[in-house]
């Protein structure tokens, strides 16, 4: 059996709840949402939507005492982004991103630039971090109209100071939308505290949900100002041929992922009962494992990013002097362990790490990694770095 180490992309496994309520929803629900009768099994398909809602305000903080209707579910974290980055830029109008930024934010915003809005970058600095003062002082010199960082970096894990961040962009009455790709589900997000515009998750990564997941919590001011994206039926005013205002039908157009809506409803369950400060220190105890073992196994490992496991989630991108991380990766495969080498779909974030173009390699442990993969981890790559032939 392969050891999965490749849980940035998608955690793996999933709790046996969630394939169970999938399939559960597929056999014995499988009712579309708000497009059929009061049936028993029309009623029960609202019933897990409304519910799936709830567990999503509550559990991000949401807005308007934890109001249901200001979740938006989509089908992953890309398109919740662009629907609030397409919805809300025009023409003419200022937004700022950093240097750390996955293609989900950067090609929606090359994009938007491209037909006349203006995009700014926030550098960090080469370890990845953001610096409160840099964001002061790009504020101080020209207005906004929108912010969008990610809370941590799908290539170095490097956690961004994201309370200051947002008192920052507070401050400033920047609306700021959060891109919790690598954080959803394993470090506590509360977007209204933060003051969050927008806080766009995906369900397949910390969540623990399957792949099809994602979406939006909304302030409801700002959500008021955004366009929707994708337009269509919505199992309501069907008597109208323009999008409805309500919420949440303005951004929730065409048949949803039901069974995944089953799957997250049952993993936002099981987050619940493990509890996410019990998962965030599990995870933490294996990482700094993990870290510990790398920083000494091999003087010629350079690792991206910051060293302190204080400061990052489980997200390591590391090179090898002389030796490419593609090759590494193939390597390590064929050893039996999945990592992800390459560019990982960020490169302003590798040009920021210095590890572009030739990328890095990417190992993520996660909930359910144990330490003897770990060991076995570490003494393959001790082997493949000393063998002649990958030399
Ligand atoms: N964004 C995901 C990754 O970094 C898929 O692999």
């Amino acid at each position: 059996m392969a050891v999965y180490l490749n849980n940035a992309a998608t955690t793996w496994p999933k709790p046996e709840c969630v394939p169970e309520a999938m399939s559960m929803f597929i056999t014995q629900g499988g009712a579309n949402s708000s497009r059929g009768t009061s049936s028993k099994r029309d009623m029960s398909t609202m019933n897990l939507i409304l519910d799936c809602r709830m567990k999503l305000a509550e559990f991000f903080g949401g807005y308007d005492n934890l109001n249901p209707l200001f979740v938006t579910f989509t089908m992953n974290i890309t398109e919740a982004i662009n629907v609030v980055l397409h919805g809300f830029l025009k023409p003419g109008m200022r937004v700022l991103t950093s240097s750390m930024e996955h293609n989900a934010v950067m090609r929606p915003l090359r994009a938007l630039e491209s037909k006349g809005v203006n995009l700014d970058i926030l550098y960090a600095d080469p370890l990845g971090l953001l610096h409160p003062e840099d964001l002061i002082s790009k504020l101080s010199e020209s207005r906004y109209d929108l912010a969008i960082f990610s809370h941590a970096s799908n290539v170095s894990g490097t956690l961004q100071p994201i309370n200051e961040l947002a008192e920052i962009c507070r401050d400033h009455k920047l609306p700021l939308v959060l891109d919790t790709a690598q954080t959803a589900g394993l470090i506590k997000l509360n977007a209204s505290e933060l003051g969050l515009a927008a806080l766009c998750f995906t369900g397949h990564k910390g969540l623990m949900g399957p792949q099809g997941t994602g979406g939006i919590i909304w302030e409801p001011e700002f959500a008021s100002q955004v366009e929707p994206f994708i337009t269509g039926g919505t199992g309501s005013y069907s008597h109208l041929e323009v999008q409805p205002e309500d919420m949440p039908d303005k951004f929730e157009s065409g048949t949803p992922n039901l069974p995944g809506i089953a799957g997250l409803n049952a993993a936002l369950d099981w987050l619940t009962e493990t509890g996410i400060n019990n998962i965030a220190n599990k995870e933490y105890e294996s990482d700094s494992y993990f870290l510990e073992k790398l920083k000494t196994l091999d003087e010629r490992i350079i690792l991206s990013g910051m060293q302190d496991m204080n400061k990052r989630v489980s997200v390591f991108a590391l090179n090898v002097e002389g030796l490419d991380n593609g090759i590494l990766a193939d390597e390590l495969s064929i050893a039996g362990f999945e990592t992800r080498p390459g560019l990982h779909c960020a490169p302003i974030a590798h040009k920021t790490l210095n590890t572009f173009p030739q990328g890095a390699l990417r190992v993520s442990p996660g909930y359910f990694t144990t330490h003897e993969e770990i060991d076995s981890f570490i003494e393959a790559l001790r082997e493949i770095i000393n063998q002649p032939c990958t030399r």
